[in-house]
């Protein structure tokens, strides 16, 4: 209640800033903040079937610091051009510009536009499908591969702990007082929790690190300051967590032309390909996602063989105490959940990581705090 209290205090205070902030796109039609939840080719560069080569330089698959550099390319496509397929050509397709696939049908999306996981580049970019003939918004912010994208009559309602982030204020409030809450409950802070989160990606360094439900982008900021990663890929299911996200992204100097690209998509149905992300990071989301299970499922289906996933979340106040009943546990803990946070016991993370395929379970625990690390399974 505490905690409750004090988070209103500092919406408050936040959401009176709103009022006078540039947030594009993102009026609030409520003034009050307690109605938050309501708020509801050839020109054509297929990505399947085409790859870049480096002009004078053989065969450059993007790696290391800096991805976003720009580098000559010339585009070949398959369709046109059908051709043995070498283990260069295989290595090429899975360079970074590759990755993003249908939400749908999980085939590789065709792109107009630049190649490359830059927010300029995806900016300048159109995706669709033909197999699905669906096209991808391209919102400017951020490229959106939600399954709903563009539809005009059918909607679905989340559940309230995914529709309270997808409000304005909320968005904006998220890094100005929202998130230091976290603290009461053990969090220690995005710094702290950046730098332990870094020591296990430590595997994985130079790869692509996915920040799914990444807010307003505090983590991935950070991945993308540290130079540890070829890309930094932004997704979250709010748009103006992304619209946030990317104004904090736009106000930082040190983050022009950074390998960042954001996107909206729902982690129950990632648009990525399977086996194709060395990294995940999931910053005190997991409690959020309407399902978990299909959330986890999706993140060990993306992460490639020796990937590694590291998430915080909350775990129950509940003390560990048998009650000699398992529903009489599950009846208190539910309780004391609310509709917009789920409380977790340490053992259904583990469980729930493991059924997915993710091994080598680790964590870190400080009171309600906890931090979970697991690897997809080597095949
Ligand atoms: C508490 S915030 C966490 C933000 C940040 N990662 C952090 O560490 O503070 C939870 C985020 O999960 C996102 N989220 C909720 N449901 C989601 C879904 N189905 N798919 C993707 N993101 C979702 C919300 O939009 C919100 O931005």
């Amino acid at each position: 209640m505490a905690m409750a209290t004090s988070m209103c205090t500092n919406i408050a205070t936040a959401a009176s800033c709103l009022q006078r902030s540039s947030l594009r796109s993102c009026e609030p039609t409520s003034s009050s903040v307690s109605n938050l939840a309501s708020w509801q080719s050839k020109s054509v560069k297929l990505f399947s079937n085409s790859y870049s080569k480096s002009v004078g330089n053989g065969f450059a698959k993007e790696s290391g610091k800096g991805s976003g550099a720009a580098r000559a390319t010339v585009t070949v496509d398959r369709e046109l051009n059908p051709e043995p397929r070498s283990n260069l050509d295989r290595e090429e397709e899975n360079s970074t510009s590759e990755l993003l696939c249908c939400p749908i049908c999980h085939k590789p999306l065709q792109r107009t536009g630049p190649s490359g996981l830059t927010q300029n580049a995806i900016r300048s970019s159109g995706f669709s499908c033909h197999s699905c003939r669906r096209k991808f918004s391209n919102r400017g912010d951020y490229v959106d591969l939600t399954i709903l994208d563009g539809t005009r009559v059918y909607d679905e309602n989340t559940t309230a702990g995914a529709e309270i982030f997808r409000s304005p204020v909320v968005s904006f409030v998220y890094e100005r007082g929202w998130r230091q809450n976290f603290a009461r409950a053990g969090f220690p802070g995005p710094d702290e929790e950046f730098k332990m989160a870094q020591n296990y990606f430590k595997s994985v360094q130079g790869g692509v690190i996915l920040d799914v439900s990444c807010g307003s982008g505090l983590f991935t900021r950070r991945f993308a300051q540290s130079g540890d990663f070829s890309s930094v890929i932004a997704l979250d299911f709010s748009e103006n967590m992304l619209r946030q996200s990317n104004e904090f992204i736009r106000q930082d100097p040190s983050l022009a032309n950074s390998n960042i690209a954001l996107v909206r998509a729902d982690v129950a149905r990632l648009p990525f390909a399977t086996g194709s992300i060395d990294a995940v990071h999931a910053g005190a989301a997991l409690h959020c996602w309407p399902s978990p299970a299909a959330g986890m499922a999706e993140i060990a289906r993306i992460l490639k063989p020796g990937g590694v996933f590291v998430a915080t979340t909350f775990l129950t106040p509940l003390p560990i105490i048998d009650f000699g009943n398992k529903d009489i546990r599950k009846a208190i803990k539910g309780a004391i959940s609310s509709s917009t946070l789920r409380y977790w016991d340490e053992a259904e993370l583990e469980e729930l990581m493991g059924v997915c395929g993710l091994v080598e379970y680790t964590r870190v625990r400080l009171n309600q705090f906890i931090m979970v690390s697991a690897k997809r399974a080597k095949e």
